[in-house]
């Protein structure tokens, strides 16, 4: 059983994959993980994540890469934006994914393109998504909670940044699959949240 989750940055889509995960007892693969290691690796290598043969040469990282505490800054989520427009990069990490995926027991797997390229054959899909003002205020109150300070509007401009990035980009672009189910989470907790994706899983596997 596969649970694919996409969505926008910020939108709980995280959180809501990790509460499946557990929910289901499930290994849970969070695929943006992989696009922040190859951004942190250009950027320590002194490299610009924009040129394709640099981002790369940072597709090589080890399992320990993953746990670095750096790959949750805004820089490392912004280069991952940039290197993951890249085909040869996600053609690396293609392969990585598709092995965890196909897990016996199966896997939840949350990303961008989990249930249009790596997974298009999950029973089921969900696709979290909130305004982005909504996502700009969420993303700015951990950042302020972890003691940075930073403005609001600046956060907001970021995730607009992203979610341009992350749609206009030609190479499995952020997309609803077409069977996927729309969860908005604009006005709902996490508890909320959480167990509108069971409902909605649920549904999807065993369809009236
Ligand atoms: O989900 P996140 O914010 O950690 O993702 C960081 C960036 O990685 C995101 O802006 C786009 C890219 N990404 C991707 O292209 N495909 C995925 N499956 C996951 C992330």
């Amino acid at each position: 059983m596969i649970i694919a989750v996409d969505g926008p940055a910020a939108s709980g889509k995280g959180t809501i994959a990790r509460r499946l995960a557990a929910h289901y007892g499930l290994p849970h693969l969070d695929t943006g993980l992989l696009y922040r290691a190859v951004g942190i690796g250009v950027l320590r290598a002194g490299g610009d994540p924009s040129v394709p043969a640099e981002a790369l040469a940072a597709c090589g990282f080890g399992e320990a890469m993953l746990h670095d505490p750096q790959l949750k800054s805004e820089a490392a989520g912004k280069a991952a934006s940039i290197v993951s427009a890249h085909p040869e990069v996600r053609a690396a990490l293609f392969t990585r994914q598709q092995d965890f995926a196909a897990q016996p027991g199966g896997a939840v797997l949350d990303g961008r393109d989990i249930g249009t390229v790596i997974a298009p054959h999950a029973p089921a899909k969900l696709f979290v998504t909130a305004t982005p003002e909504v996502r700009a205020d969420r993303r700015w109150r951990e950042l302020v909670g972890a003691g940075l300070a930073v403005e609001r509007d600046h956060v907001l401009t970021d995730i607009r940044a992203r979610d341009e990035r992350d749609s206009a980009r030609s190479a499995a672009p952020l997309r609803m699959a077409d069977d996927a189910r729309l969860l908005d989470t604009s006005a709902l907790g996490i508890e909320e949240a959480v167990a509108a994706a069971i409902l909605l899983v649920e549904r999807a596997l065993h369809p009236a």
